[in-house]
């Protein structure tokens, strides 16, 4: 086990995972790692070097080479800042897209670990606690029912004055999570040695405190 605490939260679109996630990481004085925008880089990245998604060396190549910065919410590729470009719904379909290419995987691992610093890091992901960190302390499935999920990115798209129909968000999200789930490369699933924290019904202040609770009960046991 290595002396980095490490917080390894797994789950579907829109349960909660970036959210829940950083505000863990601020209570405990963590860093914190969103791999998701790694795989959103890699696909923004691709297409702007007109390299096609489905192009597994291509984007393998782009991905390694990421010229990416971070700080705190902000975000910069090749000096220019996306914080906003790669949240829109299309990168999200072309980072799941990307995100089943083994290759890419690959290439994205090492940067993904180097997030790993003392005292701790809280991850989330598909593949936080399967495969970059399986050694975590704490390892969280994270989700919540289809209606509820879609209904979150409904009400982030409204409040960000974004166009939002509740019909078709539902139809992406179902279709990315099926290709998370499908693929045959780190598979969005349930770890057998990871919590389930089912946040259907839950506020964010509810599942931060349920986080805490059991990272206190692991550190204390
Ligand atoms: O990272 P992930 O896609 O899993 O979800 P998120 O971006 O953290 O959360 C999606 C939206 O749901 C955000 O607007 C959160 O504020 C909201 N949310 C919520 O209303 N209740 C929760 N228990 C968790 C998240
Ligand atoms: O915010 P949301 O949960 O919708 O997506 P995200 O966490 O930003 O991830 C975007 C896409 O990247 C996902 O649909 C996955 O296909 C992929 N991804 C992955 O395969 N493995 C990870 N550890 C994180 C994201």
């Amino acid at each position: 086990m290595s002396l980095v605490s490490i917080i390894a939260i797994d789950g579907p679109s829109a349960s909660g995972k970036g959210t829940v996630a950083q505000r863990v990481a601020e209570r405990l004085g963590f860093h914190y790692l969103d791999s998701g925008a790694l795989y959103r880089l890699a696909a923004l990245a691709a297409g702007r070097r007109g390299v096609d998604w489905d192009d597994e060396t291509g984007v393998a190549s782009v991905a390694a080479a990421l010229d990416a910065v971070f700080a705190g919410e902000r975000v910069w590729l090749d000096g220019d800042e996306v914080s906003t470009a790669i949240r829109s719904e299309a990168i999200g379909v072309g980072a799941s897209r990307v995100a089943a290419l083994p290759a890419v995987r690959a290439a994205l691992l090492a940067r993904q670990r180097a997030f790993a610093q003392m005292p701790g890091l809280v991850a989330d992901g598909r593949d936080m606690g399967s495969v970059v960190f399986p050694h975590a302390g704490l390892k969280i499935f994270l989700t919540a029912s289809a209606a509820v999920r879609a209904e979150r990115r409904y009400r982030q798209l409204i409040a960000r004055g974004e166009p939002a129909d509740l019909a078709a968000i539902t139809a992406e999200l179902e279709a990315r999570d099926a290709r998370d789930r499908d693929r045959a490369v780190a598979p969005l699933q349930q770890q057998p040695d990871a919590l389930l924290l089912d946040s259907s019904g839950m506020d964010i202040d509810s599942a931060v405190a349920q986080v805490l609770d059991w990272w206190q009960a692991r550190s204390s046991a």
